[in-house]
């Protein structure tokens, strides 16, 4: 017999209230990305993205705006009537219509692909009707309970304020995450009705219905809760990021990255990171950062989609985004590179020191206190102390050419566009606004006046 087909319904259209928050509960985010990111990643281990549906509903746009890089489906509940009814929009699919339907919920960031894996494998050897995954509590209070039936097969899914004393009494409770037979469950699902109380339609029923039908319903039974209960509140998201944080970190120093105070660094899943690297503490690593082997990273240094290559010293508290610093860098303290910077090959740039949008040859160096901004600085150059490129002429900006192997002296501004040939002294203090050749020294200030003695008459004159 051919295997069914699976496709997974992501349920994600609710506020989450307890959230506090404006933002629907999928958008917030732990280990570097949305709530719904992590779990489409998990649905990602069972089916293919295009027979992954994501229902959504508020703020729905924004969801789907979030997760666009996953070719996944979306369906639409504009109004939130309760699980069963989230589910109820999808029936027209007609990917859903056979084969197997796995739901899960959009706020369960920590569940692995392997645990769908294990609930698709137990709902095929038990030839049941729907698989519920469950999990044991010793505090299950506010959840669905699992009642059995005398096979030891699920009978029904009781809410915590339907239940009865024995029944809350049950420490085996619903994750909201199931498999169905999709023919089974369509017609299951039309039968529900609102639940009298709220007047939200609830899946859980559909276990009950199945059961009444006469078709058996089997649980699968996840050992660490963690990974599939739902976050509720902030404190949840913060202990999931945590545990995000905490995985990454281990795999990175288990692959021969050194780290120190692992529990004060961040870094995102996707982040690569080279052999005997060494990461300071309070350091964030976030988004597509790539780092080489033996690179430092010093404490308080914030990377965000940088590309480094080998034995790289970025000092502490510099900020790096959106640039490249080539093999053997050496960037900061307190230095702030962005928007496609590149610091070529073994070239320095130091304390207070901003390049945007501004390529600085090998080997060069800028530093102390410079502002390089739409500028292309060539190899060997030095560029003083204090050295502004003023790009900005309030209304466009421009760009500013260096040479190879030239002196900007210290406290120079250069207003750009404006070239500086390769070989060429700028003296200290100028202030360029034409092009200085090859070769050539240029002077821009105003020549110093000299006055013997003045400082002794005036204080004689004065008597002090
Ligand atoms: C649900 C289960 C409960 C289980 C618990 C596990 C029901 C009735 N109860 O309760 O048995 O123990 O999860 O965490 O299913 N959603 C929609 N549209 C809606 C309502 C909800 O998309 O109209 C989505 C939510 O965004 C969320 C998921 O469904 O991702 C679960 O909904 P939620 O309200 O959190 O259910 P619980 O009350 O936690
Ligand atoms: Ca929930």
């Amino acid at each position: 017999m051919p295997e069914s087909p699976v496709s997974v319904v992501i349920l994600a259209a609710g506020l989450g209230t307890r959230m506090r928050s404006r933002q629907a509960k999928v958008l917030h985010r732990a280990g570097g990305a949305c709530l719904l990111d992590h779990v489409i990643q998990a649905a990602e281990g069972i089916a293919d993205a295009g027979r992954i549906m994501a229902v959504v509903g508020h703020q729905a746009e924004r969801v789907r705006a979030e997760v666009a890089h996953y070719a996944i489906r979306f369906e639409l509940q504009t109004e939130q009537k309760g699980t069963g009814h989230a589910l109820w929009v999808c029936r027209g699919v007609p990917e859903l219509a056979t084969g197997r339907v796995v739901v899960i919920c959009g706020d369960s960031p920590l569940l692995r692909g392997e645990t769908l894996q294990n609930l698709l494998q137990r709902h095929q050897e038990s030839g049941c009707a729907a698989t519920v995954l469950t999990t044991f509590l010793d505090n299950p209070h506010g959840y669905g309970r699992i009642l059995r039936d005398e096979t030891g097969h699920v009978s029904a899914i009781v809410e915590e304020k339907a239940a009865s004393e024995e029944e809350k009494k049950v420490r085996e409770i619903n994750s909201a995450m199931y498999c169905f037979e999709a023919s089974l469950l369509w017609k299951h699902l039309a039968t529900l009705t609102p639940n009298p109380a709220s007047g939200e339609i609830y899946l859980t029923d559909i276990v009950a219905a199945l059961h009444a039908g006469g078709h058996a319903v089997a649980a699968c039974v996840v050992d660490e809760p963690g990974e599939v209960l739902g976050i509720n509140t902030r404190i949840e998201l913060a202990e999931v990021d945590s545990i995000f944080r905490r995985r990454k970190t281990r795999e990175m120093m288990l692959a021969g990255v050194t780290i120190e105070q692992p529990e004060t660094v961040t870094i995102d899943k996707q982040v690569t990171i080279g052999q005997d690297t060494i990461v300071g503490p309070f350091t964030q690593i976030l988004g597509k950062t790539q780092i080489g082997a033996e690179c430092k990273i010093g404490a308080g240094s914030i990377l965000a989609n940088a590309t480094l290559g080998e034995g790289v010293e970025v000092l502490p508290y510099s900020y790096i985004e959106d640039s490249t610093l080539e093999a053997s860098a050496h960037v900061g303290p307190f230095a702030k590179l962005r928007m496609n910077s590149v610091v070529e090959k073994g070239a320095h740039v130091g304390n207070f020191v901003e390049l945007k949008n501004t390529r600085l040859g090998a080997g060069s160096k800028a530093m102390h206190l410079a502002y390089l901004g739409d500028s292309t600085i060539g190899r060997k150059t030095n560029i003083g102390a204090g050295t502004i490129t003023c790009n900005y002429d309030g209304v466009k900006k421009h760009r500013t050419n260096i040479g190879d192997a030239s002196f900007i002296g210290s406290n120079s501004t250069l207003v750009a566009p404006v070239e500086v040939g390769s070989g060429a002294y700028v003296a200290a203090g100028s202030v360029i606004t034409d092009a200085v050749p090859e070769d050539a020294l240029a002077l821009g200030r105003a020549r110093q006046v000299l006055k013997e003695s003045w400082a002794k008459k005036r204080r004689e004159q004065s008597g002090k």
